[in-house]
């Protein structure tokens, strides 16, 4: 999938995500808020500018959003993580916004009633894409605008030092570490970044990236 398909899915099937700001103090601050529109690389939130959401993004222009749908308690489910770079766009898209979401009539009925609401554009950043209902579960990087995917940016790898004893492959949960040769490949979509590969290897091969 592309970067398009998973802000698609963040904005029509999860919909309301927690996004996370830090307060003046540098403190964490998290709250429900609603993905109203998404593009190819961007997507879209409202606050009104009295909030102290809305202050704490025009200070620090970052965001940590997250999102889940599906079934509780089911393995049905997936989620996405966007850390990325917020902007503020004012009234641009407002009208957008109202037409694609026709419920926020109920909470903003008349215009005059909206003119506190400004349009924020996540426009650059680092996403993973998470679904627990495939097996092995799919793990996948994505970025939006202009920043650089790092490969390999979290979890671990295994290097040349592995003997290919496959002690790692015998504590995978999802067994995802191909076998066939030697180094042992970890498949970097399936991994749950347990760590549990690197405890167990005699030879100390496997690194984490980060
Ligand atoms: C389902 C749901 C969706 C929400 N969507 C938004 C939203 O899109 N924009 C917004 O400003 N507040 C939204 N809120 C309210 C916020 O979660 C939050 O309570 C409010 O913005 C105050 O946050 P603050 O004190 O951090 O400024 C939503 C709440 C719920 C329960």
């Amino acid at each position: 999938m592309e970067t398009k398909d998973y802000l698609k899915i963040l904005k029509e099937e999860i919909h309301s995500t927690v996004i996370a700001t830090v307060d003046s103090d540098g403190l964490p601050v998290a709250r429900v808020i609603d993905i109203m529109l998404a593009d190819d690389n961007s997507v879209y939130f409202l606050t009104a500018k009295g909030k102290a959401f809305y202050s704490q993004l025009v200070e620090k222009p970052f965001v940590a959003i997250s999102g889940m749908c599906g079934g509780t308690g089911t393995m049905n489910k997936k989620a996405i993580s966007i850390r990325g770079k917020v902007e503020c766009i004012g009234k641009e898209k407002l009208d957008e916004i109202f037409r694609e979401n026709p419920y926020m009539a109920e909470i903003y009925p008349e215009p005059e009633t909206r003119s506190a609401l400004k349009v924020f554009r996540v426009y650059e950043g680092q996403g993973e894409f998470f679904d627990l209902s495939t097996k092995p579960i799919t793990r996948e990087g994505f970025v939006l605008g202009e920043e650089e995917k790092q490969a390999n940016a979290v979890g671990y790898v295994i290097t040349d030092r592995c003997i290919g004893c496959q002690m790692c492959y015998s504590v995978c949960p999802q067994k995802c570490i191909d076998t066939s040769d030697v180094p042992l490949v970890i498949d970097q979509m399936h991994c749950l970044h347990c760590g549990n590969c690197m405890e167990v290897c005699p030879v100390g091969a496997v690194e984490r990236n980060r």
